[in-house]
């Protein structure tokens, strides 16, 4: 009943404090990052290497996210649910992104969508917003366009990156990500739209910042990002209990009569 709403996610630019989003893709970890009063929870497309295993976020599908999507709306009960749309699915028409979209919105208990781009995209994020859906956009670095960008790379075309993010502002974002974009630009943009700019790896000044929940648990094994910070070493956690169990389990020492039934 209290659940954070896209309308008050964007009356918190300007406020006090700045917004925290993290991602979460499963009920387990849904819960667990909602109970710690987050404002945002992203469903993103990352799930694809992160959850898949594929080596770039091209590959996952639409059916693939609303599965993903339905497990964590079951379990957020405070913060604002938002899930990206995969490639490619907003790039096919607006009728196509509304079906999309609208699946996110019928399916799943989660509430707002997530979609790269700025100028290309306006009129999609617009008829998204007149469907009355939610739109949240992602400026800077857009890893769907990881082959168009020849790589994952700091953004710093400053007059494109500006006319993105006005793009999506004046198309009806309620919020928008930056990525790999520097400080400068980001505080520039961030002074210039009227909604939540949400960093990543975007500098201190945004009103916002995301991160994958893989790489602040210290779970990811692979190479990390100059923007990641890890606030625990779950891999390690995890090695050491599979590890003891299973030299338990060798021994005999698990189970004891503790864990047995007379
Ligand atoms: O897919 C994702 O996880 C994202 C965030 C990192 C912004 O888009
Ligand atoms: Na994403």
């Amino acid at each position: 009943p209290n659940q954070l709403t896209a309308p008050r996610f964007a009356a918190m630019k300007g406020g006090d404090r700045k917004i925290t989003v993290l991602t979460a893709y499963d009920y387990t970890m849904a819960k667990l990052v909602d109970a710690c009063g987050v404002e945002g929870i992203l469903v993103g497309d990352s799930l694809s290497m992160v959850v898949q295993g594929h080596q770039n976020t091209l590959p996952v599908s639409m059916d693939e996210m609303i599965y993903h999507a339905g497990m964590v709306g079951r379990a957020v009960k405070n913060a604002l649910v938002i899930v990206d749309l995969p490639f490619p699915s907003y790039h096919l028409g607006r009728h196509k992104a509304i079906d999309n979209a609208g699946r996110i919105l019928k399916e799943t208990r989660c509430q707002a969508v997530k979609l790269e781009g700025g100028v290309e995209q306006a009129d999609t994020i617009a008829a998204l917003v007149q469907a009355g859906i939610p739109v949240m956009a992602h400026v800077g670095l857009r890893p769907q366009s990881v082959h168009q960008l020849g790589g994952y790379r700091v953004q710093r075309d400053r007059e494109r990156l500006l006319a993105d993010a006005q793009a999506a502002e004046h198309a009806g974002a309620f919020a928008m990500v930056l990525e790999c974009v520097p400080t400068s630009i980001a505080r520039e943009i961030t002074q210039k739209v009227s909604v939540p700019t949400i960093g990543i790896g975007a500098g201190p000044e945004c009103d916002g910042q995301v991160l994958v929940v893989n790489d602040v648990l210290g779970l990811t094994s692979e190479y990390a990002p100059k923007f990641v910070k890890a606030y625990a070493d779950l891999s390690s956690s995890i090695t050491d209990a599979v590890t003891a169990f299973r030299d338990e389990v060798r021994s005999g020492a698990f189970p004891t009569a503790e864990q047995s039934y007379e």
